[in-house]
């Protein structure tokens, strides 16, 4: 594990996209992963603006998103395509058909996470996959639970992850209960893993994912089992517990 400390979100979402940038200009053509919720979205401001200065280039990267809500289309704003086409794509260069976000709308469970396991193989596999980090431990959707999921699947959100959600939302009861992401598995076969934690109220969290047992009722744990794994975070979310990897 490798860790960088920011002194604050700002600083944190600088080195994210940083680290973002170096992958892109390493290998234009690369494949990134890419994560939702409201962590990331200071590092695709700094991306965007790394666009618009003329130090990036999108035009042959492809990229494929973590997690969508079941049942919500591309067009509602709460839907996570609609975050990323807003947050991200139409701001940069990358060509829309090489954007990927699990079908929300594709009623069949099971034809949804074939679908977008046929995508994530043909695309050869993911270079970086940056990560966000749930209050419960999850990564993409994956929650607390007996295994580590595989490949895509359809998840019930727990009653945590629907609360802290629903902020975006007009209520609570307007979260989407079911959602499609992207396995466990795929996601430690990314050859680079880069998960970004910001505000105490991740301290907690962090430390257990990443200091404690390696649990499926903790799914970022595993991470730590990751050869390539990259911690950025803020003050506020690492206080001095990573001190000896910094
Ligand atoms: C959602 C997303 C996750 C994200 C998490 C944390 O549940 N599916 O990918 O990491 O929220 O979100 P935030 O960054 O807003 O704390």
């Amino acid at each position: 594990m490798r860790v960088y400390c920011g002194k604050d979100y700002e600083e944190a979402s600088r080195i994210a996209a940083n680290l973002i940038a170096a992958q892109v200009i390493m290998k234009p053509d690369c494949v990134l992963g890419l994560a939702t919720g409201s962590t990331p979205i200071g590092t695709y401001q700094v991306l965007v603006e790394k666009y618009k200065s003329g130090e990036l280039d999108f035009s042959k990267v492809h990229s494929i998103n973590l997690d969508e809500y079941r049942g919500l289309s591309p067009e509602n704003d709460q839907s996570y395509r609609y975050f990323m086409n807003d947050n991200l794509f139409n701001h940069v260069n990358i060509k829309p058909e090489n954007t990927n976000v699990p079908d929300g709308l594709e009623k069949d469970a099971e034809a949804a996470c074939k679908k977008y396991d046929a995508v994530i193989e043909q695309s050869g596999g993911i270079d970086l996959q940056l990560l966000g980090l749930g209050h419960n431990g999850h990564i993409g959707f994956n929650e607390p639970a007996d295994a580590f999921a595989k490949s895509t699947n359809c998840v019930k959100l727990t009653q945590s992850t629907i609360d802290a959600n629903a902020r975006f939302f007009a209520n609570a009861d307007e979260v989407p209960k079911e959602a499609y992401t992207m396995g466990i598995g795929t996601i430690m076969q990314a050859k680079t893993v880069l998960v970004l934690v910001t505000g105490s109220g991740k301290r907690d969290i962090v430390k257990k994912c990443f200091l404690g047992d390696v649990t499926p009722q903790v799914p970022a744990s595993i991470l730590q089992f990751h050869p390539n794994f990259i911690l950025v975070g803020d003050a506020d979310a690492l206080g001095d517990n990573f001190n000896a990897f910094l």
